[in-house]
């Protein structure tokens, strides 16, 4: 007869009949079917000088049009400029996984006559989010929250200029601890390869000499397979990826890719000779968005996330001490029962306010204590 527990059968799979055999190796598919279930998700931002085809490139990124509502007559410009910090969410499902996207982009830097603190917006908008997720963390409904922590921020750098502007510099650094930052080198297409190389390397040079952090690739296990060993060194070399982005579609030799045709000829976008953007994508879809979300979890919100209990801790000390100081106003300061100064965290104020409640009942025991012995004495 078959059995009551189908394939689940804990006396009858292969497995069980091995007596060293508990269960639990199959804890990663548990884990797997219900990440499965759960869907994933992943914010992207934009940033960087004005036209430089942020718009474009997250388009061709995600092989998804996410402008469709930005309607203008001619489709290769149809993507208007970005005024305003825009975001924009897709579900993208492939193979059964579901994945809600969600890109935020930002309007170009430079375009002002003064362009101090152009990068203000991009870098309030990334602590909004972790400040949102902070306050919802520690609020009584954490089984819903909502995660928009911002895990990639790839920033553009114009291929007309030799390396970095000051401006990019600035706003680089105002956001490399709060986010993981990729360079990207845009619009590839109007170089050569060997101006591509050189740029790459001035770049490279640069971020190091100006103190930027980027986003570290993790270190390879030493069990790592060589082409997995290769991959990774090319990605690392390939730091700042130059990228070709196009909104449309292109004919040419009888086959239709996504690319940019030109009087001399066409370049496609997901070339490797012509452009890093297969590289890119790779990068960010295939193998290390789980890195992305996990180094923005572990190290750039635990740092927000302790600055902010700092920073509250120190303002609930010096209020404390603000009232303390208000009440014994009229008396000496080494009178004080507890020294001000070791009056620091919730715990100790409630050692201090018990302290303070035994001694005013210690006193009132004393007093009646005290009538007591008077009047046994017939003092009264
Ligand atoms: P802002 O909204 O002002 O920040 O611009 P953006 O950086 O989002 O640029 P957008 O994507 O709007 O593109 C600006 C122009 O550059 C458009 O005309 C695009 O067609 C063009 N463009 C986009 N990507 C590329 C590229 O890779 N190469 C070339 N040559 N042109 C591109």
């Amino acid at each position: 007869p078959q059995s009551p527990w189908g394939r689940f059968d804990p006396y009858d799979s292969p497995e069980d009949q091995d007596k060293e055999y508990v269960g639990f190796a199959t804890l990663p598919n548990q884990v797997h079917r219900k990440t499965v279930k759960k869907g994933f998700t992943f914010t992207l931002m934009v940033a960087g000088e004005s036209g430089l085809g942020k718009s474009t490139l997250i388009n061709s990124l995600f092989l998804t049009d996410l402008y469709k509502d930005r309607k203008v007559p001619n489709a290769e410009e149809r993507i208007s400029q970005t005024v305003d910090i825009v975001k924009h969410g897709v579900s993208i499902e492939e193979k059964g996984i579901k994945l809600r996207l969600t890109i935020i982009d930002t309007p170009g830097l430079g375009d002002a006559v003064d362009n101090a603190g152009s990068w203000r917006q991009i870098e309030d908008y990334i602590d909004q989010q972790f400040e949102q997720y902070f306050r919802d963390e520690s609020g009584l409904n954490r089984r819903n929250i909502q995660d928009n922590r911002v895990h990639c921020c790839l920033y553009f750098i114009s291929p007309f200029g030799h390396g970095l502007r000051p401006l990019d510099v600035e706003c680089m650094k105002a956001v490399h601890e709060k986010v993981n930052l990729v360079p990207v080198l845009a619009k590839a297409d109007g170089l050569t390869q060997a101006e591509v190389c050189r740029k790459k390397m001035k770049i490279r040079e640069e971020i190091k000499r100006f103190g930027i952090n980027i986003y570290q690739f993790p270190e390879c296990d030493s069990d790592e397979d060589e082409d997995f060993k290769t991959h990774d060194q090319m990605l690392k070399d390939s730091i700042p990826f130059a990228v070709i982005g196009s909104n449309v579609q292109v004919e040419s030799n009888g086959r239709k890719f996504r690319g940019r045709a030109y009087p001399w000829g066409v370049v496609e976008v997901e070339n490797p000779a012509h452009s890093d953007f297969l590289l890119l994508r790779n990068m960010l879809v295939r193998t290390h968005m789980q890195d992305l979300k996990d180094v923005t979890r572990e190290t750039h919100y635990e740092n927000f996330r302790a600055h902010c209990i700092q920073n509250m801790t120190r303002m609930v000390v010096q209020e404390r001490k603000r009232s303390l100081r208000e009440r014994y106003r009229d008396g000496n300061e080494a009178d004080l029962p507890l020294p001000l100064a070791v009056v620091d965290t919730e715990k100790e104020r409630l050692i201090f306010e018990k302290d303070e409640e035994l001694r005013r009942m210690q006193e009132v025991l004393e007093r009646i204590q005290g009538q007591m012995q008077h009047s046994h004495s017939g003092g009264c």
